[in-house]
């Protein structure tokens, strides 16, 4: 029979002192593949949302590009005829600011749903953006360090760290109190490691730090792709988290 999310909530616990060897090794055996299952099933779903917002930042780039940009242009034709009226000037002058906030507007909604340089040009140009533009807007020194030998990845790999990355530099600008954040991005036996290390107040609880939204969404980010995830933090020393990806 199968179990439903709710039913589980209230299902008792079960004596595990009353089974035998034989019904402990079965209960491991199938935890482990109810938690392989999960884990897939958490990667199709991380992945088809990066599918969905991929889409959707297409559609607004050339739906909301296709608006926008003639609006402009049909302006600088009013601008060329009116401009220096006093009466149509400040009008048009307001008009020119309201869409050039549109366009900025529709720029940071797409670059946020899928982050362009990582199409274009990789991850560590990608990250190294990020990373520099999230460090000058929480006042961070940064220092990232992205081996020669770290090339294009495979999609999936590339916006896992990218997305992993947002998260630990983002938490380390809202909750560390850090003055400097270390990137490392290298080759390693067998895959690559990602590290990041901040220099703030670190993390009082990790174990229960690890089971909040954020950590554990890039836990399950990091164990779709079969990899490893790791955090050491000593209290007023900081904090460093180190992920390895298996190639
Ligand atoms: N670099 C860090 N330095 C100090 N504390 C941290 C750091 N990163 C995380 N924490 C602590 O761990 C907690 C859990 O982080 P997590 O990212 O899971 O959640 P959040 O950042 O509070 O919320 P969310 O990510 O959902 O916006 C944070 O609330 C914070 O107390
Ligand atoms: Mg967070």
């Amino acid at each position: 029979m199968s179990v439903r999310p709710s039913d589980r909530r209230d299902a008792p616990s079960p004596d595990l002192s009353a089974l035998d060897a034989g019904e402990l090794r079965g209960m491991v055996v199938r935890l482990r593949s109810e938690n392989s299952s999960l884990a897939a099933l958490s990667k199709f779903l991380q992945m088809q949302s990066e599918r969905e917002k991929a889409a959707l930042a297409r559609e607004l780039h050339d739906q909301l590009g296709g608006l926008l940009t003639p609006a402009k242009m049909d302006l600088a034709w009013l601008e060329a005829r009116l401009g220096e009226d006093p009466q149509f000037a400040p009008r048009l002058q307001r008009l020119s600011k309201l869409i050039d906030e549109g366009i900025d507007l529709k720029r940071r909604i797409i670059e946020a749903l899928r982050p362009s340089l990582l199409d274009h040009l990789g991850l560590s140009a990608a990250l190294t953006w990020h990373v520099e533009d999230a460090c000058r807007a929480a006042n961070l020194e940064c220092r990232t360090r992205f081996s020669d030998q770290v090339g294009r990845l495979p999609a999936d790999i590339e916006i896992t760290l990218y997305r992993l990355v947002q998260e630990m530099v983002s938490n380390v600008a809202q909750h560390s109190r850090a003055k400097g954040l270390d990137l490392e991005l290298a080759p390693a036996p067998g895959g690559l490691r990602l590290m990041v290390t901040d220099d703030g107040v670190g993390i009082d609880d990790v174990q229960a730090a690890l089971s909040s939204h954020g950590f554990s969404g890039m836990q399950q980010r990091v164990n779709g792709l079969g990899g490893t995830f790791k955090v050491t933090s000593t209290k007023g020393k900081g904090t460093k988290i180190e992920v390895f990806v298996p190639l």
